[in-house]
């Protein structure tokens, strides 16, 4: 991977060259010359602020923009009170996009009182044309949107944007461009999220994904490989390898490869120590999958299995493509071949023409699986979407009753689950210093449960054995076992 000082030697007189990372490297070094006049205007180095709404796979395109910003030397801060502020949006439910609406709000007002300042919108929700619309009605004082096809650009964007006045425009409808190698600036030193895939074929009927991240692509296994490598020889202990299907991963590359044979490979390098994955859709879970999970030293024990309704009739009309009893068999099959996973699970609930009987199925599954953990979402109208056009939405009192219902059997069934593991000793992996008690740190175990022992930043990035001491409901108290 290039790095900073050759950044320092790429020509920008030079023509701009077509390769795509060259491409991309050439405009880094072009924005570092406008970032560098910018911090003479203003009198000291540029800051930069990047919020992330929204999943891991957001999470992810958020270190690749903060990769780029500090190569052309901005100071990466955490006070959207900075000199260039980036909204990195989703639109999964209505609640997501409402929080950016209230949020852009407040920048107004520091933008008022810092005339430099840049604001940028990108991800997710950007991709839904009413959203551009209202943006340029409501809200003209943001200065560059983009999508989340073309983020690989953000570079080029972000020179375009100080060459331009007003607000500039770039949203892509799909791609099937993979740009790799641009640089990434890791939230967390030990672990580190990978993309292996992008996009989603799968429509669930209520669900604007497949809108607005387009076609699945699979990344080439060569290319993860050598992604995951350069991270361990950097320090990485665990990776968490993302898309949103994980198990139709390889699907449509020229070789086909399947996700169990991509894990296979990936347990392979050597100092790796975990690998966790999400999301896997029930539907394509092969019993290979669950074969290479039973066996594997460094696969965590953790399976996220979205279930969205127990009800058979809801799920057909989701176009989940499972039955209720589909998803138990294979949830029960996991469990009997691998005793020690944690499975959890999404949950939506309201959705179009959902009864209470509709409901109680869903609450005999999470009786029955006895899920780790559940996400449980009320149903959001996404315009666009099949759901959206569907009779019988159901009235907002009888989604919240449902709502309370289901939340109270999903944390019993949690606490039960995460009361199981009372006295034994199992490996956490360190990941920070406890928020509230600066004498703990917070671990997490292979099955994803957290415990809290004591200790200091030095052991942040290694894995030690804790005994779990006491059970607070979600999380263990422990101390560490020498
Ligand atoms: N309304 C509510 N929840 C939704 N999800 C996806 N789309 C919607 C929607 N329209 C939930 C699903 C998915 C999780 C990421 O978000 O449960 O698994
Ligand atoms: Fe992630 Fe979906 Fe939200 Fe996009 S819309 S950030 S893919 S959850």
């Amino acid at each position: 991977m290039l790095n900073n000082f050759t950044l320092e030697k790429i020509d920008i007189n030079a023509p701009i060259p077509e390769e795509e990372t060259k491409r991309q490297f050439y405009f880094m070094a072009k924005a570092k010359k406008h970032v560098e006049a910018l911090a003479e205007k203003l009198g000291h180095v540029p800051t930069c602020c990047v919020t992330t709404f929204g999943c891991q796979m957001n999470a992810r395109d958020s270190e690749k923009l903060v990769g780029i910003l500090e190569n052309v030397g901005y100071e990466i801060i955490d006070s959207e009170k900075a000199d260039f502020v980036i909204f990195n949006t989703c639109t999964v439910r209505d609640n997501a996009n409402q929080r950016v609406y209230g949020r852009l709000g407040e920048l107004n007002g520091y933008k008022r009182r810092n005339p430099h300042m840049k604001i940028a919108l990108c991800g997710c929700m950007m991709q839904e044309p009413a959203v551009i619309e209202k943006i340029k009605k409501s809200y003209g004082f943001v200065d560059l949107i983009f999508g989340t096809h073309n983020i690989f650009k953000f570079a080029e964007l972000l020179c375009a944007s100080f060459e331009t006045e007003g607000m500039l425009i770039d949203i892509w409808k799909d791609t099937d461009k993979i740009v790799e190698d641009l640089p990434v600036e890791r939230k967390y030193s030990f672990k580190s999220g990978i993309n292996i895939m992008f996009g989603c074929n799968n429509f669930c009927s209520y669900c604007i994904v497949p809108y607005v991240r387009g076609r699945e692509r699979s990344r080439e296994p060569k290319d993860i490989i050598r992604e995951i490598e350069t991270l361990v020889a950097d320090g990485v202990v665990e990776i968490m390898l993302l898309g949103q299907n994980v198990n139709s991963y390889g699907k449509n590359l020229e070789e086909p490869v399947t996700f169990a044979q991509l894990l296979r490979e990936v347990e392979k390098i050597e100092g790796l120590q975990r690998i966790r994955f999400m999301t896997s859709h029930p539907k394509d879970l092969s019993d290979e999958l669950i074969q290479v999970m039973k066996e594997s030293k460094k696969i965590c024990r953790h399976l996220h299995l979205p279930l969205q309704s127990g009800s058979t009739e809801i799920l057909t009309r989701m176009n989940r493509r499972y039955t209720k009893e589909q998803y138990v068999d294979l949830a029960m099959k996991i469990r009997r071949e691998i005793p020690d996973i944690a499975i959890t699970t999404d949950i939506i609930v309201g959705f179009p023409g959902e009864t209470s009987e509709d409901l109680e199925e869903t609450i005999d599954v999470v009786k029955t699986v006895k899920f780790d953990n559940a996400f449980t979402f009320i149903y959001s109208k996404r315009t666009g979407t099949p759901a959206a056009a569907m009779e019988n939405q159901v009235p907002e009192e009888q989604v919240k009753e449902g709502f309370d219902r289901l939340l109270k059997v999903v944390q019993e069934t949690a606490r039960e689950q995460v009361a199981k593991y009372q006295g034994k000793v199992m490996d956490a992996l360190i990941e920070e210093v406890n928020d509230s008690d600066n004498t703990k740190v917070t671990g997490r175990l292979s099955n994803n449960t957290v415990v809290h022992v004591p200790g200091d930043a030095s052991m942040i990035g290694k894995i030690v054995p804790v005994s779990l001491d006491e059970c607070h409901g979600f999380y263990y108290i422990g101390h560490v076992v020498e």
